[in-house]
């Protein structure tokens, strides 16, 4: 402990981890065109409301989201579970569809996760749990189902967390906290790894004493391929530092609640980070600070969270409140209504590519002119 805690400090004096992101120029031309999800292929958002989150892809491409006490399918309109009534803890906040069309549900609320049948039954309930943990607010699951990483946040103390779950044997999970505090890392959230596997990406944002984000950040740490967590001593790296983009209205990333919330990754390496309260979507390539896009939204204000879905996985799907259509319309109502909308990408998201294929992308996909291509 001590140990990585002085190595920490090392690293954030080091001007090293800043001048890595100094280039990073966000390319603001509308590349990426955000469409409405029509009511017709996602009825399932109706009802959903403001604390919308959480999606998920299934292998035929559906999408799920939660909300404080629902899981839908969004494409069907069917709520799979609901909290019981009497359950006031309850707190959905993720969700991560597995290859036999399970579920698993996270719980911020109550400390868990829960495993969902296809057919809405609770196959275990808790599937995983963790009193040490704060929420989870976010997780990612690991091509082969075996390793569970989950993220979550104490906003009053101005604190995140980051752990491992080893769910091989879900009889005897495993557990371990992967150290936050002490390396730079304030309030985690969006949590993914990269497309193959070798690190895992988390988000910080930190508030000021007047509770506005004075950073938003993306940190990454190795992780070691046979365990599949960071080995001893390993430290998080600076990835992107979205204050040190050009291109990014410096001014509106000082706001309150400029937080960069879910993050899903392609197969090629392109991540796609909401940040809430810029009410945008940025891409960037993990292997390319310098390539790095931003997208405006259609329908969608306070992005919470997106997953790439779609027959073939190249529609990332954006949930959050709804922007006011009608500005006679009070905001209240408006901000209590949830959205979705539809950006059609060039690749295949990591998740849906696990699910279909049973395996990470590895060496095997090319990047083609419109499609990734497998060889
Ligand atoms: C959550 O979603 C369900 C199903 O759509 C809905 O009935 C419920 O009102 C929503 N909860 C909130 C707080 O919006």
């Amino acid at each position: 402990m001590y140990f990585s805690s002085l190595l920490s400090l090392v690293l954030l004096t080091a001007p090293l981890t800043t001048a890595r992101t100094l280039h990073a120029r966000a390319d603001t031309r509308d590349l990426y065109k955000a469409y409405a999800g029509s009511s017709k292929t996602y009825p399932g958002i109706t009802h959903m409301g403001a604390s919308i989150e959480g999606v998920s892809v299934s292998s035929s491409g559906e999408v799920y989201a939660v909300n404080q006490t629902h899981l839908m399918n969004l494409n069907t309109g069917t709520a799979l579970h609901t909290a019981s009534k009497s359950d006031t803890k309850a707190y959905f906040a993720s969700s991560r569809v597995l290859r036999s069309g399970e579920i698993l549900l996270g719980d911020a609320g109550n400390k868990k996760v829960l495993k969902i049948s296809k057919d809405g039954k609770v196959s275990a309930d808790p599937f995983v749990a963790n009193g040490k943990w704060l929420q989870p607010n976010d997780m990612t699951l690991s091509a082969d189902e075996k390793h569970l990483y989950l993220s979550g946040m104490n906003w009053g103390e101005n604190l995140g967390d980051a752990w491992y779950a080893g769910i091989s044997d879900p009889k005897k999970p495993s557990h371990q906290q992967i150290p936050t505090k002490n390396a730079g890392l304030y309030r985690t959230n969006g949590i993914e790894l990269d497309a193959n596997e070798w690190k895992l990406y988390i988000t910080s944002a930190q508030n000021s004493e007047s509770k506005n984000t004075i950073a938003t950040k993306v940190y990454s740490i190795f992780l070691n391929p046979e365990t599949m967590k960071p080995a001893d001593g390993e430290t998080w790296n600076l990835e992107l530092d979205f204050h040190a983009v050009d291109g990014l209205e410096k001014q509106k990333l000082l706001a309150a609640d400029m937080d960069l919330d879910g993050m899903r990754i392609d197969i090629m390496g392109n991540m796609f980070s909401t940040l809430n309260a810029y009410n945008r979507v940025v891409r960037w390539n993990v292997n390319d600070k310098t390539d790095t896009t931003v997208i405006k939204l259609a329908t969608v204000e306070r992005p919470t969270n997106l997953e790439f879905g779609g027959k073939d996985g190249t529609t990332l799907v954006v949930v959050g409140k709804c922007k006011k259509n009608n500005p006679d319309a009070s905001e209240e109502v408006e901000k209590t209504r949830a959205c979705v909308d539809e950006i059609p990408v060039e690749f295949p998201g990591r998740a849906f590519y696990a699910l279909k294929h049973g395996a990470k992308p590895n060496e095997k996909c090319k990047a083609g002119k419109r499609r990734a291509r497998m060889v």
